[in-house]
């Protein structure tokens, strides 16, 4: 699958273990950087890299890690058709995958471990969307005055 991959400062560490993680399993990685975690950088602007790749289509999904996942998650989510959830647990992930078919991955660098980070990214990766009627829930997200009757 081709990727995109993004980080701050405080997600450097986590996103390059990431990165070798997912290209050791095979993925195609498009790494927007940074490259450092000791120089200081904006997180959004590697939010909307990462998030106008998944948009556009050039990449099927993306992983974006900041300190805490939250500013890269509200970023990458102002981008129309993007899905990002901020994971922080495996269950979370196997969830935003199963009922919301989440497109970017986003991670807290300071607050996973880089084996709890890769536990996270392994379950995101392998887990299917359910479809049925979460399909329809998905498209109420950009069209809420839709009916929105529903189990
Ligand atoms: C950087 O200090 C920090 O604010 C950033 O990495 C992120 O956690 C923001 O949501």
């Amino acid at each position: 699958m081709k990727i995109a991959a993004g980080a701050d400062h405080a997600g450097f560490r986590i996103k390059a273990a990431v990165v070798r993680h997912l290209r050791a399993r095979g993925h195609e990685i498009i790494d927007f950087g940074t490259d450092s975690e000791t120089q200081s950088v904006d997180y959004p602007s590697y939010a909307h890299l990462v998030a106008a790749a998944v948009a556009g289509g050039a990449v099927e999904r993306g992983v974006l890690v900041c300190g805490t996942g939250i500013g890269m998650c509200i970023t990458a989510n102002r981008h129309g058709g993007v899905r990002a959830a901020d994971c922080v647990t495996p269950y979370l992930a196997e969830m935003s995958r199963r009922h919301n078919d989440a497109n970017v991955l986003c991670l807290g660098g300071r607050i996973l471990s880089e084996d709890e980070a890769l536990a996270i990214t392994e379950v995101w990766m392998a887990t299917p969307f359910e479809g049925d009627r979460h399909v329809r829930r998905i498209a109420l997200i950009d069209e809420p005055e839709a009916d929105a009757d529903g189990e």
